[in-house]
């Protein structure tokens, strides 16, 4: 290849790993005098006082009542009410600062920061509902983007992340993906705002946000498609050792070449990497200084070339050194966190990068500690598992678990000079991370761990697992909130394959009962009315109706689902009249209908006119046979319906006299109202009617479908624009080609965008005061708007 570059990269590798060796060195030192022992074991004195406890009465009433983690709401409330609320957080966000942005817990300033974001965070989470459970939801973090001015910034990362889940190849973890991509990016985010400071013009923080979450994606990209898609067994060698030469070129010229040839069986998942990150690099590039350009490069290389040396490493080797085991992962631990900084362009700071370059080990081998288990199956060598394999046999080597408690001993007193909030809080991380991994494996296989790694320091081991037995308030936010973030991610996709599950055998069966039979009347004429009603019923639609109107009657209501089955029919055949006549060519015009020809196209205008009455009637006869019910229901139900088509008609008017006069906003979401929400409207009023349910929910029902079918109908216009003809079954650019007024043509892509989330959040808001026990009509909404077709 012929490459142009612009770094040195070897001789930049060449300087860090120097530095990683001396600090490796030092560690080795440390760890061979065992001065580390006496050392813990006196912090540890201390420590104690805080955390260990002697039971009284009173904590034996209170400890009883401790909810579980896994309960995040009952568990912050738990904390509140006893007075833990405050230091919990206080530990949980020092810890992020060290950690995450390298601060020095003993500056008076970053004292004064931390106190202000428990403070904020405190009021968040004491004052909002206690009982939902969607801290992730969209709507909400979508009313934050909105005070935040970032509102199409979420959109477009909201976008970006469903299009790398739906790429995500078999063999890897999409869910993961997602996770991680958001925790780089809200980790950004985080860092961003610390930089910002509070005095920040709202103008100033809102450019600043929307570049760091572009940065944010643009980084975190690399997780999933370099980091992971490496480790994984999606390519075959030969591809990993070109992609890899891909990504080193990239890095020494700091240019993304082409893909070139791709003979391997991954070709199309490589373009789509190749393109997403080739656009990922482009941004980071714009949005650095130039003279910064150079550092960030080498800094990226660093990070990159410390993971292959890992990488190509092999667990059956006997013959690493100490030194190639660690000296790696010091590289890539601290290169990754330090990377941040410099993408976001901070300001040079000596101290933070210190710190930050002698702390990631400590979190690399607690994480390979929790892991080790899963990475010898693996077969992927960290010190733990190298150790597990070779000890008996490599009496040189050095035990991993006994650097971890070196490394903690160095940080408290060499890197944060004794501080003792530092101490608490990295011993208080440090036990902390051991109880949830005896939590894990249970108390044997535990056991069996600490056997292994513990055995030379019986004392000192006595002192540590006592400390796990019995210490309290250990426990972080940050991985309550972890927690809590993948069992929602969980929970909702669960949740979301039931209700696609649920909604497509609906889906079967309404397509099953919908026909228009002839009733067996023999006629001496070839009449093409029911023929050509059947060709617009049976050629398929989502038939969204009358779901809503089945789910909500039978599993709210309580109806029973033969009774309204007329119902399900008449709501179908009310939409479907709506569509024929929307259709002609005095209307939209259209070719195309549910994948085939329009019904004037495929009969005659004549015959679409009659069939659209036709099934009108069709729906009223429907209706006019729900005999279980008591008939002033009935009546009550036909006299809506029919006000509710009337209504439709007026909007269907609205809407084509607008290619005359376009609209404003207003009279745009009033025409959908009309032209689509009623209908929404009347598939979950319907069955309420039926129900004999009390006017104040269906004011609240009502307000719901107002929103919820003006989404949707923002969603079909811009499908019009940018959807896929063969999944819409429908000719796209329809509206431009009539020159209508839509949400798209008034507020462009962009705009419409945020109105039909502003609508979803206003639905979404409606659903939680409505207290559904059911998460159905919230699967709805969310279906109305990730929708394709
Ligand atoms: C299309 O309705 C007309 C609008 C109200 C936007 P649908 O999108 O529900 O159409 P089908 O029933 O699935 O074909
Ligand atoms: C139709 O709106 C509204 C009706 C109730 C018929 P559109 O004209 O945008 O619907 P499509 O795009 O043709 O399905
Ligand atoms: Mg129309
Ligand atoms: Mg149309
Ligand atoms: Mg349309």
């Amino acid at each position: 290849m012929n490459e142009k570059t612009i770094i040195n990269a070897d001789r930049s590798y060449r300087l860090a790993e120097q530095k990683a060796v001396e600090y490796f060195n030092s560690l080795a030192d440390q760890h061979a005098g065992e001065t580390y022992v006496p050392t813990l074991t006196k912090d540890f004195e201390s420590w104690k006082s805080n955390h260990i406890h002697r039971r009284s009465l009173l904590s034996f009433f209170t400890n009883k009542k401790k909810p579980s983690q896994k309960d995040y709401h009952r568990y912050i409330g738990w904390l509140d009410m006893t007075g833990k609320l405050e230091p919990y957080l206080d530990r949980s966000i020092s810890y992020i600062f060290m950690r995450d942005m390298g601060k020095a817990l003993d500056s008076p300033e970053t004292k004064q920061r931390i106190q202000s974001v428990v403070n904020g965070l405190k009021k968040d989470l004491t004052t909002k509902q206690a009982d939902n459970d969607d801290v992730f939801s969209m709507a909400k973090l979508y009313r934050k983007a909105q005070r935040n001015g970032i509102e199409s910034t979420l959109i477009w990362v909201t976008e970006k992340l469903k299009t790398i889940t739906a790429n995500i190849p078999e063999g890897m973890d999409a869910e993961e993906a997602q996770r991680k991509l958001i925790k780089i990016i809200a980790g950004l985010v985080m860092q961003e705002i610390e930089e910002l400071g509070d005095e920040v013009a709202p103008e100033e923080k809102s450019t600043r946000l929307d570049t760091t979450i572009r940065l944010g994606y643009a980084y975190g990209l690399t997780y999933p498609f370099i980091d992971d898609l490496l480790d994984s067994n999606v390519l075959s060698e030969q591809e990993r050792n070109q992609y890899s030469e891909l990504i080193r070129v990239t890095l020494v010229t700091g240019a993304v070449p082409e893909l070139g040839e791709w003979t391997g069986k991954n070709r199309n998942l490589m373009l789509f990497i190749h393109s997403e990150l080739k656009a990922a690099f482009e941004f980071i590039k714009e949005n650095q200084p130039e003279e910064e350009w150079r550092a960030f490069l080498e800094q990226a290389y660093v990070f990159f070339k410390s993971q292959e040396v890992d990488r190509v490493k092999n667990l059956a080797n006997e013959n690493y050194t100490n030194e190639e085991l660690y000296v790696p992962v010091i590289l890539k631990s601290s290169a990754s966190r330090l990377i941040v900084r410099s993408i976001i362009s901070a300001p040079e700071d000596e101290g933070i990068d210190n710190r930050t370059f002698y702390y990631g080990i400590y979190n690399q081998l607690a994480d390979d500690f929790a892991d080790m288990v899963d990475d010898r199956e693996g077969g992927r060598v960290t010190p733990y598992t190298y150790y597990l394999e070779h000890h008996k046999k490599r009496p040189d080597l050095i035990n991993p678990f006994e650097l971890y408690w070196t490394v903690i001993a160095n940080l408290i007193h060499q890197v944060y000079d004794s501080d003792p909030k530092t101490s608490d809080i990295i011993l208080d991380r440090a036990i902390n991370g051991l109880k949830r991994f005896k939590e894990k494996k249970g108390d044997k296989g535990y056991n069996e761990v600490m056997e292994l790694f513990f055995s030379a320091n019986p004392a000192f081991n006595q002192t540590i697992q006592q400390m796990v037995r019995k210490a309290t308030d250990v426990d972080f936010f940050d991985k309550l909130l972890r927690d809590h973030m993948v069992s929602n991610l969980q929970k909702e996709r669960k949740e979301r394959e039931e209700f696609t599950e649920m909604t497509r055998m609906m889906r079967k069966e309404i397509n099953d009962f919908l026909p228009i039979s002839n009733g067996g009347s023999v006629s001496i004429m070839n009449e093409p009315i029911i023929e050509a009603a059947n060709y617009s019923l049976i050629s398929g639609g989502k038939r969204l109706r009358p779901i809503v109107t089945w789910f909500m009657g039978t599993e709210k209501y309580r109806l029973d689902k033969a009774a309204i089955l007329p119902l399900l029919k008449s709501l179908e055949y009310m939409h479907t009249a709506s569509l024929i006549y929307d259709d002609l060519p005095a209307q939209d015009n259209a070719d195309l209908r549910r994948g085939n020809p329009t019904l004037h196209e495929a009969y005659n205008t004549a015959v679409a006119e009659l069939t659209g009455l036709f099934l009108t009637q069709k729906a009223v006869e429907e209706q006019a046979s729900l005999e279980t019910f008591d008939a002033k229901l009935v009546l009550q139900l036909i006299h809506y319906s029919a006000s509710v088509t009337a209504e439709m008609c007026r909007g269907q008017a609205m809407d084509l006299k607008t290619k005359e006069e376009p609209l404003t906003l207003e009279q745009l979401n009033q025409m959908c109202f009309y032209k689509t929400g009623l209908g929404f409207e009347a598939a979950l009023i319907m069955p309420a009617i039926l129900a004999g349910t009390d006017e104040l929910e269906k004011q609240a029902l009502k307000k719901f479908a107002r929103h919820a079918g003006i989404a949707f109908q923002i969603k079909d216009d811009l499908l019009d624009v940018d959807g896929d003809q063969e999944l819409l079954g429908k000719s796209p650019n329809r509206d431009s080609k009539n020159n209508n007024s839509t949400f798209v043509s008034v507020l462009g892509q962009e705009g419409a965008k945020k109105e039909m989330w502003e609508h979803y959040c206003l639905g979404m808001e409606i659903l939680q005061e409505l207290k559904q026990e059911n998460p159905f009509l919230k699967h709805v909404l969310n279906y109305l708007v990730h929708r394709d077709y």
